[in-house]
């Protein structure tokens, strides 16, 4: 829910943010080179105002949303990578799926299960590049919507091996982000993707089984939406 001050706070939290953000500022990316402290820092200041978080659209994304329509996910296990506020995650619960959803901030975490209170998501605290390790290999379905975007480019390999070790056999991993073109100059964070680093997900054992360059529309900025295979299973 938000009200006629939403708009006007949440254009103060983006200046106030990219004021702190040290990847704004040349050279300072190694200040905080996972961006960790300022996605705390995100949460923090806040202070449980929605408006306050960039990426909080308060609903699930419409192009996860879109995609669910045409399938069941039901009896899969789901993991939502960093999971924010927690829409997204819930939208898979609804589509039948027994669903993890993580996110490195503890307050993200705990704001999302107060959203949700009947919720039947399994909510965690946890970084994707020191998960739990009985996460391994323990997923039919992997989503990442808007996290790949938010992180420097030189940790995305490691996200990648990340994100395909939860895959089980016969899994898969869907990835949703903002697109750009290689020679596109881009002002980030974030970061939108380019064709090359979305088909470099393809990593242990996962293979790339579609990729859509879904086009800008009145709504939403061009986006790729990319579904990652690991054989075997059933
Ligand atoms: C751009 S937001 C997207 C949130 C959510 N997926 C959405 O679309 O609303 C990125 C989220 O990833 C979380 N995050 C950043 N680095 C992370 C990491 N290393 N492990 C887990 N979560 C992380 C942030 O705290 C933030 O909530």
């Amino acid at each position: 829910m938000t009200d006629a001050d939403f708009p006007a706070r949440r254009a103060r939290a983006r200046e106030r943010l990219d004021a702190i953000d040290p990847h704004k500022r040349p050279g300072g990316a190694e200040a905080d080179p996972h961006r960790r402290e300022w996605f705390e820092a995100v949460y923090d200041l806040a202070d449980e105002d929605p408006a306050g978080v960039p990426w909080a659209g308060l609903a699930p994304h419409p192009l996860l949303l879109e995609w669910l329509a045409s399938r069941s996910l039901a009896g899969l296990r789901a993991l939502d990578v960093g999971c924010g506020l927690g829409d997204n995650a819930e939208a898979l619960a609804a589509a039948g799926a027994a669903v993890t959803a993580f996110d490195l901030v503890p307050r993200a975490v705990h704001w999302a299960q107060r959203r949700f209170p009947q919720s039947a998501v399994t909510w965690r605290a946890a970084d994707l590049f020191h998960a739990p390790p009985e996460w391994r290999g323990a997923f039919d379905l992997v989503h990442e919507l808007y996290t790949l975007q938010a992180l420097p480019d030189t940790l995305l390999a490691d996200a990648a091996r990340a994100l395909a070790s939860f895959v089980a056999p016969g899994g898969a991993l869907l990835v949703i982000s903002r697109a750009r073109d290689e020679a596109q100059r881009i002002d980030g964070p974030p970061w939108p993707l380019t064709r090359a680093q979305i088909e470099a997900l393809a990593v242990d054992g996962l293979r790339l089984e579609t990729l859509e360059d879904v086009p800008a529309s009145d709504s939403l900025v061009r986006h790729w939406r990319a579904l990652l295979r690991r054989e075997g299973g059933r």
